[in-house]
């Protein structure tokens, strides 16, 4: 009988590219902070694909992700840390633990990646996380958000993409907007995959997230007791994967930008 496709493995290639972060963003820890990170924790791990990668890197790194499924974690222990040699597997942990609530071992860097802290609706919640995070890093430790925004984040619409899975075949995505409510901020989205034999997992991921915006984000982290803020604002051509700091973005229907908190002061 043919094994089905997992709709995690589909996901992560579509949307994630795990190996450009944890080879990326580490540089403007230590250009900020002075220090090369080892200790990693990516919060809303989902699959834990950046953790496995950090810990691939160096045998130095160390990583744990928090995740709140039992089911999306049972992938990450199951298919992406049991992928990595017995050295890897030792360095990393994936926990079943709110992001709200600090963790007893402390992290040279923190992420959380794919605008998963707008499933955080008030500015009370998100600042208790911002300070839960706050209290679980070192004294040089610093903070990665990713956000999207944009009249074009916000719209109303759908975006479909093409790609390969190497021994698996050819797949579709569909990253579909729903309507944006500018009252609330609030917008719901969803990922539908096309597989290979035609078949459509529909709603494969949903989500319903406020947009926040970059410097609501920037406030609420000082707020947090966060010394510093950068922001990383992504280079007109997209294919660059390029990120500058920059304190004036220049006006784009579409965004991506990292937030960066430095926990202390230089
Ligand atoms: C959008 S997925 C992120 C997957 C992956 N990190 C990525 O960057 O693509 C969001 C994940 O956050 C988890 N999650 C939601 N609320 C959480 C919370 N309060 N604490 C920990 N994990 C949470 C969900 O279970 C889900 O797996």
């Amino acid at each position: 009988m043919k094994k089905e496709i997992s709709k995690f493995k589909i996901y992560e290639e579509s949307v994630q590219s795990p190996r450009w972060q944890v080879e990326y963003l580490p540089q403007f820890h230590t250009w900020l902070v002075g220090t090369k990170p080892t200790a990693m924790r990516e919060d809303f791990s989902g699959t834990g694909l950046i953790s496995c990668e950090w810990v691939k890197l160096s045998k130095k790194n160390r990583a744990v992700g928090l995740d709140l499924d039992l089911e999306t974690l049972k992938y990450a222990n199951e298919v992406n840390r049991a992928a990595l040699n017995s050295s890897e597997q030792k360095r990393v942990t994936f926990l079943k633990q709110d992001v709200m609530k600090p963790t007893k071992e402390k992290f040279d860097w923190i992420g959380a990646y794919n605008f998963s802290f707008y499933t955080f609706h008030e500015r009370k919640q998100l600042l208790k996380y911002f300070k839960a995070v706050h209290k679980s890093l070192k004294s040089k430790g610093t903070f990665f958000l990713e956000l999207s925004g944009g009249e074009g984040f916000k719209e109303t619409t759908q975006e479909m993409k093409r790609f390969t899975i190497p021994g698996l075949g050819k797949f579709q995505s569909i990253w579909q907007q729903h309507q944006y409510d500018p009252i609330s901020s609030l917008n719901h989205y969803s990922i539908h995959f096309k597989l290979p034999n035609g078949k459509w997992i529909n709603d494969a991921f949903t989500y319903h997230w406020r947009i926040w915006e970059i410097r609501e984000v920037r406030e609420i982290l000082e707020e947090a007791g966060f010394k510093k803020t950068v922001v990383l604002w992504e280079n007109a051509d997209e294919d660059a994967d390029e990120y500058l700091p920059q304190e004036q973005g220049d006006y784009r229907r579409d965004w991506l930008a990292y937030v960066v908190g430095v926990k202390s002061g230089s």
